[in-house]
Formats: structure tokens, C-alpha cells, sequence
């Protein structure tokens, strides 16, 4: 059952497995709550990490604003996620996982509700440990920038957080290449510890990143999480034949501004054509060609997997056994390249 190998994460010494679980959009159980928000069923969750445990994942990227049905939670839902992840984990032995999440959202509306000020840092990390009743998480990673706190108080508050054992590795996610950089040069100056990992939207359709913050994660030697690695399950194909109830872009309204074009569901049965002729699904089709990136691009790329159904899970590790030519490489990126995409929905 074990599929998944491990890679080493960036300049450390932990090691994860090839494809992290995301715990940002969780299986949905069609019943509201007070607010009118879809509660998650959470024995489906527990079944989607129990599937990722027995393949061999033992990653898992979350964040304290997620709440798991929602894509820009409120302040009333921000959380939950981390809270139902928090009572899974306690099936599981801690050490064997490898638990991620974030901070820098808005989690109140007081000031410094918000940011990456040291008081809310010092806050969140306690919020987010009591949310997943754990004693610390491996990697805590800063979500996107605060133009308003000095890189230099963000640092030092991670870095106390790392001095005490509350977090062990420290990541960056959606900054500019010179703020990552930025960082990092501050880090080395003053010996402290600097980030790990970089998480960035990554796909074949969403590409902009290799020219912009994978050449520094490049650079420094980072880890890159890949987030939505399947275009929010446009590269499954699924979309072409309409929005299916339940699906991501029947609850999230953005996903078809971003995804749901002609060019784009063009380009996207052209890859479904690809994948059909090599006898594999689209999503193995387009992971694999994430998979094979890594050595063009000289990293080390960890697809952050975002799972409703345990049956997805089983179909996207298949990924594994694909082997793609230098033309075939070629031949998906001219296809896909074709898509034209609309503003962000996350
Ligand atoms: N740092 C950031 O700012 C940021 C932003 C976004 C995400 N993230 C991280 O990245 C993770 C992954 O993002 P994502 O969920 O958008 O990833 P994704 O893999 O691009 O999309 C996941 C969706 O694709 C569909 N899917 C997956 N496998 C499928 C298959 N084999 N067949 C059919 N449909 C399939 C499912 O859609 P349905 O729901 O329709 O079933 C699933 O919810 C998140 O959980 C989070 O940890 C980080």
C-alpha cells in the first residue's frame, strides 16, 4: 500500500514524502450551519488522511484561517480546520507526521487581529497549537506579506518560536522573489534561521513563478510546495462537462472567473487527449509533469495535494509511475499554454 518515497525538505535534515495532503477545502457534508456555511464531514476527512497515512504521505499543509468549506473564511469560521485536523492527528503517533500550517490572516477583528507583527505571530502560534492539540508543528510559515511590520520583527519572532521548540522549520509563502530574498540575506547576516520552504501556485497552467520566486527558492536551496498543483481540480478534466454539485467551483463562485473559459477548456481537453493516448488520467498526466520539472529546474517540488474523496487521492499517486519524454514535456506546455486565465480565487 506505501507508495510515496521521501525527499529531503530543502536545507534541512527532516524529511517528507513526495506529495504533502492540503487541509484548505476538506469533503464537504451538505449540511449548513447557523451562518449558512457547509459544515465538513469530518468522517470523510478522517478517511482521506487515514488513505494519505497507508500510501506513505506524512505531510500535511494547513493554516489558521482555513476553515475547510470555505475559501476567504470569515473571522466566525476562520480556524476550523486546524481544529478537525487537530482531532484526527490524535489517531496517529505526532512523530509520525509532519504538520504544517500558517499565519498572517485575519483571525479577529481587534488590531493586530491580523499580520506578521511579533504580538500576532506570538499569539497565532498558541491559537493554532491549542486548535491542533499539539505541543508544536514542524513547519510554520508565514502566508503572505505584511508590508506594514519590518521583515527584521517577523524574523526574530520565528526564530523565538524555533528557540522554544514551538516550531521547528520556518517557510514563506505568496512573497515577492526581492522580499524572499530580502529575508534570507538578513537571516545569513545574523545567523539565525531563515526559511525552508517556499509555497507558490504551481501547474501547468499557472507557470508564472518560474520566473519570478522559484529562481530564488532555487537559490537558497528551498523546498517548493506546490499549491494547486491540479488548477483547484480544473486539470482533472472535470469542469468540461460543467460544474457538478459539490464540487469546488459549485460553492466557490471564483473558480470559474479564474479557470472557466473557452481558451482554457481548450487547452484542457487537449491535455485530457494527451493523458487518454498514454492510457493515465489528466491529474496523473499533470502531476507527473510537475514531478518531472523538478530536474529541469533544479528543485525539489512537493505538490500539495487537495483531496475531497480518498479515491482522488488514490488516482493522482499514480502520477508516480508516469514517465514523460523531453518532447511529450515539450508537446503538454505548448498545448497548455493555450489556457488564458482570470484573476486568482485564492
Ligand atoms: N499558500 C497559499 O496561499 C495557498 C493557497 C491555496 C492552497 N494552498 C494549499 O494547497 C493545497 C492544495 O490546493 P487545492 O486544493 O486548490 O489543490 P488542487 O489539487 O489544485 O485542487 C484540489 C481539488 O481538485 C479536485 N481533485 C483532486 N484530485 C482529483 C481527481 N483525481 N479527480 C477529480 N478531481 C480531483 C478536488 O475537487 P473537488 O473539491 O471539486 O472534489 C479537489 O478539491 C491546499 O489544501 C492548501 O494546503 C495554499
Amino acid at each position: 500500500m506505501r507508495r510515496l518515497k521521501y525527499v529531503r525538505f530543502g536545507p534541512t535534515g527532516l524529511t517528507v514524502s513526495q506529495f504533502c495532503l492540503g487541509a484548505w477545502h476538506l469533503p464537504g457534508s451538505g449540511v449548513m450551519d447557523d451562518s449558512g456555511v457547509e459544515r465538513v464531514d469530518e468522517e470523510a476527512f478522517g478517511r482521506v488522511v487515514r488513505k494519505a497515512y497507508d500510501l506513505g504521505i506524512n505531510f500535511i499543509d494547513g493554516a489558521n484561517r482555513y476553515h475547510g468549506r470555505m475559501s476567504t473564511a470569515d473571522i466566525n469560521h476562520v480556524g476550523n480546520s486546524e481544529k478537525l485536523l487537530g482531532a484526527i492527528l490524535k489517531d496517529y503517533e505526532r512523530e509520525s507526521w509532519v504538520v504544517a500550517t500558517k499565519v498572517r490572516g485575519q483571525m479577529a477583528a481587534w488590531p493586530n487581529g491580523q499580520g506578521l507583527s511579533r504580538k500576532h505571530i506570538m499569539w497565532q502560534i498558541q491559537e493554532s497549537l491549542k486548535r491542533l492539540d499539539l505541543e508544536y508543528v514542524d513547519l510554520y510559515q508565514i502566508h503572505w506579506e505584511d508590508n506594514a511590520t519590518p521583515n527584521l520583527e517577523t524574523l526574530r519572532a520565528l526564530n523565538n518560536l524555533v528557540d522554544r521548540g514551538l516550531v521547528h522549520y520556518l517557510g514563506v509563502s505568496n512573497h515577492s522573489a526581492a522580499n524572499v530574498v530580502e529575508f534570507m540575506e538578513t537571516a545569513k547576516r545574523l545567523n539565525i534561521e531563515g526559511f525552508a520552504s517556499m509555497q507558490e501556485p504551481y501547474n501547468i497552467l499557472e507557470r508564472e513563478v518560474e520566473g519570478t520566486t522559484l529562481p530564488v527558492a532555487k537559490k537558497y536551496g528551498m523546498a517548493v510546495m506546490a499549491y494547486v498543483p491540479l488548477a483547484q481540480g480544473v486539470l482533472s478534466g472535470k469542469y468540461l462537462a460543467g460544474v457538478e454539485k459539490g464540487s469546488r467551483a459549485s460553492y466557490i463562485t471564483q473558480v470559474a472567473g479564474q479557470y472557466l473559459n473557452k481558451e482554457t477548456a481548450s487547452a484542457v481537453g487537449s491535455l485530457l487527449e494527451l493523458a487518454n493516448e498514454k492510457g493515465i488520467t489528466l491529474p496523473q498526466l499533470a502531476l507527473a509533469w510537475m514531478l518531472h520539472k523538478q530536474g529541469e529546474l533544479g528543485l525539489t517540488i512537493v505538490p500539495i495535494l487537495g483531496i475531497t474523496k480518498a479515491s482522488h487521492l488514490e488516482d493522482n499517486v499514480g502520477a508516480l509511475d508516469v514517465k514523460l519524454s523531453g518532447d511529450e514535456m515539450r508537446r503538454l506546455q505548448e498545448v497548455a499554454a493555450g489556457a488564458a486565465l482570470g484573476p486568482q480565487s485564492y
